[in-house]
């Protein structure tokens, strides 16, 4: 939440922050703005709402210089209006500050900043940042990152903040405690700071993550310097970018969310590949190798995650139950935290997250180790915040993901959860030969059948069509297909904001049938198992209320064809991976609904992609 950019170089910074908050606009995007240090002046940008409508103002404005900083805001504290917009600057004008983060203590700081004079003109806690660093600065002949550090000393909460002065034309200072901080190394003592990696990459392919508690100093005379909160000198630990520019466009696609559900075949390979093989039988992920013997002896594995990574846990719970026989619990992150669980050292706890940033779910870590469990992270973000402090983990592969709604995401964690459950079954005995190999091979067919699926759009589109203007909508599903219809709900509420829920289909008699009238579309994942002839009477139920059924039906299916208004084929695979294709279609519909509903399928109103704030 809140994406912040810095360059400091050779080169104009505003073209280069403005395009890297472009790419950082996933993080939120109630207002956006930018500081350029021009003509030994500090000179400030800020404008509420998107990106393109501080482009739209700057564009009119003086806007050189060669060091500057950037941020795009999702609104915590105070109104998303200009004057809350970021940077925030000092009464003098001379020091300006982005900030990613929430400041816990901004109150009292607060308070102390005004008895000694100090004006606030927004209501964001990030305010104080400024004023303290500039209190310290002109108490104490010291530089400004040693300015930077007694304050940060002062504050408790999280953050990742750039700070830029003017007295300092040099010279940025970056710190990050709990939220992401990248420093890329360009050519000729250049550098780029961002919340991620996407603005840098096309610049330099060098980067250093900063750690919790670290100040970064980037120098043009003096390069990188990083110290500790401590005051202990760090070296920096250079990595090279695996990511790619392609990646981060459209690729002729109308949204980025199209284009991520396009991907899927790819990012389901992409995830297992190297990491399954039909033909000679194995399934091995590297990552955690060394602790398959743990998780079999586990007294419990419990899974923490927030919204669609909640879901794939859900999906994982079944499949682990299922195949492995191992009892596993998932929890949403924030709960878990904050209801003093019963944890202990035979207990392992998976986070499972897109960006690995979640503060919720990052926190239940640290509390989960702080108690002693082992902990696992299954992350897309290389080099993320989870993914660094697991005890070990697997990437999942998916390549940027750009929507804020998740899709290509949701289905390799889904994947790569059920190579665990495969692995975990294979090495304790608990799954017979014959089935380990027939599920290994319709594994290595999903791609395949996705694409079929994704051929089908134009079905589909038609179906939309059909209910584009409900005010509400109901998925049903029993087994691994429930956490599917929670997940299909949440799409559909998430960018079209029609109210959606997900039920196990039996639970649908137990209330949300008293919603059920002509009005009300009824997804149903009715799919062939063990589970068909009972949805086949939920979907009676429904059908005798006179609810409309858009059901998701295994090809070839006879009898809910004969019941449902509208079927959508999948084919057939083992029961277990059925939501890796039963998805596709949901996210599918819940797009062409939010584009025909005019809504802002990539960015939709108050959500963010990167949760960074409890
Ligand atoms: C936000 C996003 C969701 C995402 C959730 C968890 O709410 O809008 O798409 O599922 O955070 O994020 P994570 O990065 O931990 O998977």
């Amino acid at each position: 939440m809140c994406g912040i950019v810095a360059y400091i170089g050779k080169k104009q910074a505003y073209p280069i922050i403005l395009k890297g908050l472009k790419r950082l606009e996933y993080r939120g995007y109630d207002s956006a703005g930018i500081a350029l240090l021009n003509n030994n002046k500090v000179n400030i940008y800020k404008k509420q709402g998107k990106v393109s409508n501080l482009e739209e103002y700057a564009n009119t404005l003086d806007t050189s210089g060669n060091i500057g900083i950037g941020h795009t805001r999702w609104a915590t504290h105070g109104l998303p209006n200009d004057i809350n917009s970021h940077p925030h600057f000092s009464n003098d004008g001379k020091l300006a500050l982005i900030h990613n983060g929430i400041i816990e203590n901004y109150d009292v700081l607060k308070k102390e900043l005004i008895n000694r004079g100090y004006k606030f003109v927004s209501e964001t806690d990030t305010e104080v940042l400024v004023h303290l660093i500039d209190d310290i600065l002109k108490n104490e002949r010291i530089s400004l990152a040693e300015a930077v550090r007694l304050a940060l000393n002062e504050v408790t909460g999280a953050y990742a903040i750039v700070v830029l002065s003017q007295d300092n034309p040099d010279q940025l200072v970056a710190a990050r405690k709990s939220s992401p901080l990248v420093v890329g190394i360009g050519s000729d003592n250049e550098f780029f700071l961002a919340s991620d990696a996407t603005p840098i990459v096309e610049y330099t392919k060098q980067v250093v993550y900063l750690n919790d508690e670290e100040i970064a100093v980037v120098d043009i005379n003096e390069g990188l310097k990083i110290v500790h909160l401590s005051n202990q000198e760090k070296t920096p630990y250079i990595q090279e970018l695996e990511l790619h520019l392609e990646a981060l466009e459209k690729g002729g696609f109308e949204h980025f969310m199209l284009k991520e559900i396009y991907e899927q075949p790819r990012s389901i390979h992409d995830c297992f590949r190297g990491r399954l093989n039909a033909e000679e039988g194995w399934v091995a992920l590297g990552g955690i190798k060394d602790y398959e013997q743990k998780l079999i002896n586990a007294n419990r594995i419990i899974m923490v995650a927030c919204g669609t990574s909640w879901h794939a846990c859900q999906v994982g719970e079944y499949l682990i139950e299922d195949l492995a026989r191992i009892n596993v619990e998932v929890e949403y992150a924030s709960e878990f935290r904050y209801r003093n669980p019963i944890i202990n050292e035979n207990d392992v706890v998976i986070a499972v997250s897109q960006s690995g940033e979640t503060a919720d779910t990052l926190a239940a870590l640290e509390l989960a180790k702080h108690k002693g469990a082992t902990i696992l992270g299954i992350c897309n973000v290389v080099g993320s915040s989870i993914s660094r402090i697991t005890d070990a983990g697997s990437y999942t592969h998916a390549g940027p993901e750009i929507g804020v709604a998740s899709t290509k995401a949701f289905t390799a964690q889904v994947t790569i959860l059920t190579l665990m459950a495969l692995k975990l079954a294979h090495k304790k005995g608990t799954i017979s030969e014959s089935r380990f190999h027939t599920i290994l091979s319709d594994l290595e067919a999903i791609p395949d059948k996705v694409k079929k699926i994704l051929e089908s759009d134009d079905k589909i589109k038609e179906i939309a069509e059909v209910y584009k203007d409900s005010q509400n909508a109901l998925y049903l599903g029993r087994g691994s297909s429930f956490p599917v219809a929670l997940e299909g709900a949440l799409k559909l509420k998430e960018i079209s904001y029609i109210h959606a829920e997900g039920y196990p289909a039996a639970e649908m008699k137990h209330g949300p049938i008293a919603l059920i009238d002509e009005e009300m579309p009824v997804f149903v994942i009715a799919t062939k198992g063990n589970s068909y002839e009972k949805v086949v009477s939920n979907i009676q139920e429904v059908k005798a209320r006179k609810g409309k059924i858009i059901a998701i039906v295994t090809e070839g299916d006879v009898q809910v064809k004969e019941l449902a208004d509208h079927v959508i084929e999948i084919p057939d695979t083992d029961e277990n991976l059925v939501p890796l294709l039963a998805t596709v279609p949901l996210q599918l519909i819940s797009y062409h609904i939010a584009v025909m509903r005019d809504c802002n399928v990539d960015q939709p109103r108050n959500l963010a992609k990167s949760v960074t704030v409890e």
